[in-house]
Formats: structure tokens, sequence, C-alpha cells
């Protein structure tokens, strides 16, 4: 199948390249004319593990970038896949993605042949219907050979390829049985060696399962925060308590692990959004808002954990691991960023370390200093924050006796080392 892919940011470039690797042609469209010579010229414009390898080995023959939509007419099936970014209220911002929903139509006024537009973006229950479908209708004029159908996405930085290649589960949202044939015929090459759920389905459900599945999962990993933050005010250990708990196969022991909470380019925006639309319909989505109040809620626990064992106001603290989970560079929605917030609130010196994610944390925090090495941060710092659960952290031990005293608040129980320093996980 040909397949036009309209925006080659992290998702639309993702899907691109594992389209072609299942035998399609594909043609990615974007206005960056950088991020375009770098696909054409087989270079991923994201970092992330074996997207480079698939660029390299289809990029110039069943993979093509341009920033021309002319390449729309020729594809069977065209996705959408531009950012859906928060309004100040947290509500969704579709503006970019609804003018490439009319230049899409545009493109396609005149087409002759049954064209599928799949929305790929996160996008609210009724802006298919309401915005979407209408901005496609607008550029067509009205072509009524142009079918609007929904096809979430589900992966996760940092293993986005194999996710794409090995998904739980593949989403159809679509109201026409030839659209859902069209979609499962691009996805059949991989279920040739993977069992995956297919869900059939309209469209506006499909895009409420996307928000629903965020939702379920960033509010476990509250549920667990709110528990363990019990569990410490008890003395108790919530990762034993939790591991008993996962054990339950009604509750699955992933997304168990409790610390300072979750960051991210989808789950805080995603979970703002369906807020934001629900009240919007009237209703008051309680449990949401507590799962983002609690999710606040754990850097402040992280600070006052750690003002039990040293006066901030002029002290010295490393801040250790700086993207939002680890094996990313990725600061978007950090943990980190209201922990370095706070500290210097209270008046300490941070001294930043991460091995990847040190350049855009000097962006938003010009003011910090920042730390080659974890031992360089440690070396004379006053109390250590541990944000992001890196592999290397777990290693330290010599470098905490450049500390005088050595304070650790780990937010992740990442750290191994207990011996001769003060140690404080936050829900342990
Ligand atoms: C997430 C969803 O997993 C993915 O399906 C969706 O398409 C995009 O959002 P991602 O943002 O890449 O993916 O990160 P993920 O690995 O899910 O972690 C999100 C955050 O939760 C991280 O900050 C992580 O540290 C935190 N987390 C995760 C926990 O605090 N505890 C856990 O047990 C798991």
């Amino acid at each position: 199948m040909h397949i036009s892919v309209i925006g080659s940011g992290y998702v639309g470039t993702t899907i691109a390249a594992c389209f072609a690797e299942l035998g399609h042609t594909v043609t990615t469209i974007d206005i960056d004319e950088e991020i375009v010579a770098a696909l054409s010229a087989g270079h991923a414009p994201i970092d992330e593990p074996g997207l480079e390898d698939l660029l390299e080995s289809h990029a110039g023959d069943s993979l093509e970038a341009t920033t021309s939509y002319d390449a729309v007419v020729e594809s069977d099936v065209t996705f959408l896949a531009i950012g859906t970014p928060s309004n100040d209220d947290g509500s969704i911002d579709l503006t970019a993605l609804e003018a490439a929903a009319e230049a899409t139509g545009e493109t396609l006024a005149d087409k002759e042949n049954r064209h599928l537009v799949v929305i790929k973006s996160t996008v609210t229950p009724t802006s298919i219907e309401t915005v979407l479908e209408p901005a496609v209708t607008r550029g067509s004029g009205g072509n009524e050979n142009i079918e609007v159908g929904m096809n979430p996405e589900f992966l996760r930085e940092g293993s986005a390829v194999s996710d794409f290649m090995q998904p739980d589960k593949l989403v159809y949202g679509t109201d026409s049985e030839w659209a859902t044939e069209r979609l499962h015929a691009i996805y059949e090459p991989l279920l040739a060696d993977h069992d995956a759920h297919i869900v059939e389905t309209d469209p506006a459900t499909a895009s409420m399962i996307k928000y629903a599945n965020n939702a379920f999962l960033a509010s476990k990993i509250s549920l667990v925060n709110d528990l363990g933050n019990i569990c410490k005010e008890f003395g108790l250990d919530a990762y034993e308590v939790m591991e008993a708990v996962g054990l339950d196969d009604r509750i699955s022991e992933r997304f168990l692990r409790s610390g300072v909470g979750w960051g991210g380019s989808c789950f805080p925006k995603d979970v703002n959004a369906i807020i934001a639309a629900a009240r919007e319909e009237g209703y008051d989505p309680a449990l949401l808002e507590a799962s983002v109040e609690i999710n606040d809620r754990q850097p402040e626990r992280m600070l006052e954990l750690l003002e039990h064992h040293v006066a901030l106001e002029g002290s010295h603290i490393a801040v250790l691991g700086l993207s939002f989970k680890p094996r990313t560079d990725d600061i978007r929605n950090s943990r980190a960023i209201p922990v370095i917030e706070k500290l210097q609130d209270r008046g300490a010196e941070v001294v930043a370390y991460d091995p990847v994610a040190v350049d855009p944390m000097r962006e938003r925090f010009p003011d910090a200093e920042y730390a080659n090495s974890a031992a360089e941060a440690l070396d004379g710092a006053d109390g250590v924050a541990v944000v992001t659960d890196w592999d290397e952290f777990a290693v330290l031990d010599r470098e905490f006796d450049a500390m005088d005293e050595p304070v650790v608040v780990d937010g992740r129980r990442i750290v191994e080392r207990r011996d001769g320093i003060v140690y404080e996980g936050l829900t342990y």
C-alpha cells in the first residue's frame, strides 16, 4: 500500500519507518526542511533505538520525505501525526492538526478513488466529528470519496520501534467496513509472527480508548504513590507491599513503581486534556484530578524528606537524573523540573547531572550548575536527590564518600548502597 504520513515528529517518524519495514511505500510530509533533509538522508531526527537502522535501510527506496502535500494524492491512506499540545487550561490545542486536516482535504479535492485519512494524533472524543472531519470536508470541497478514521498509538519513548512491531492491541476507529479493511491491510504483515488483539470500533470510541489507557496508567502510578506515601508514614516498605499486591493478576505487577511520579510528553498532557474535556461536558472527573494532585505532590515530599536532614538555605544539592525517564534526553514534564524549582526557591545551590539530558535542562535552568558525572555532582554536596532511574545511579558507592555526611533521597529506589549514608526512599 502507498501511505503518506503528515508530521515527522516522534510518532510520525516512527510509524513511517515501521510502515516501510512492513513493506509499504511511504512518503512523509513535514513543513520543517531540516527534518525532511535528515529523513531523506536516512537519519532519524529523534534518538530512538532501532529507528536510525530502519530509516537507513528504507530511505530513498520505499521511504521518501518531502515538504509538499502532493504525495497525499498518490497515496491510498494518509496518517495525520501532528502534535496536539495543551492550552493554558490543560485543554487540547487542535490548531496545527486542524490546519493539516484542511490542507490534506485540499490536496484530495479532485481525488476520484476512495481515500482514508487516519488521525494518529491523540484527540478528545468530540474532536474528529466537530473539528477534524469538517476541516477535511472544507478543504476538499465536500469530496465524498474521503473518509476519516482514528488509529491511536500506544508507543513508549525508548521502545517505540519494538512497541510498534509487537503491539498488545491495534485499535481501528472507523465508520465503514472498507476503512477497517484498509487499516487491517496496513498492519497485517506484523500479525504474521505476532499476536495482537484487534479492536474494531468507531472514531470517537477509539479516541477515548487512548485517553482511558493513559489516564489509567498515570492513575495507577498515582494510586501506588498515594499508597506508598501511607506506607512511609507507617514506616513500611511500599515496594514489598506492592510486590505482593501485583501477584493478583487483576492488578498485574507492572507500573507499580512508586516514587517521585510521572512525567513525559503524554501522561501529563493527556490526563489534563481529558479532565478539561470532561469538565466541558459538565462532568467533574474527581479521581483524575486527584491523580494529578498526587503527582504534583511527590516532588514536594522529596524536598520535605531532604529538609529533615539538610538545612536547604545556602546548601549544595546534587540532582541526579534530569530526563523524565531513563534512556531518553526528553525533559518534558520531568519531575526534575519541580524538584530544581523547589530547591532554588528554598535557597539551595543545585548541581545537576544526567548522562544525556544536561543540555535541554541547561536551557530551562541556566542558573543551575551542571556536572559532567555523578561523582562530580556529589563532590562536596550536602545532599542528593535522585530523580531518574538511570542504571548508573544503582552503582554509586565511592562517589558518596566525597560527601561529608552523605544524605540521599531516592525518588526511584535505584541507589543500592545503604551502608554509611543517610538514605531515604520516598515511599519506603
Ligand atoms: C506513555 C505510555 O506508556 C504510552 O503507551 C503512550 O503512548 C505515551 O505515554 P512514555 O511517556 O514514553 O509512554 O513513558 P512510560 O514508560 O509509560 O513512563 C511514563 C512516566 O511514568 C515516566 O515518568 C516514568 O518514570 C513513570 N513511571 C512509570 C513510574 O513512576 N512508575 C512506574 O511504575 C512506571
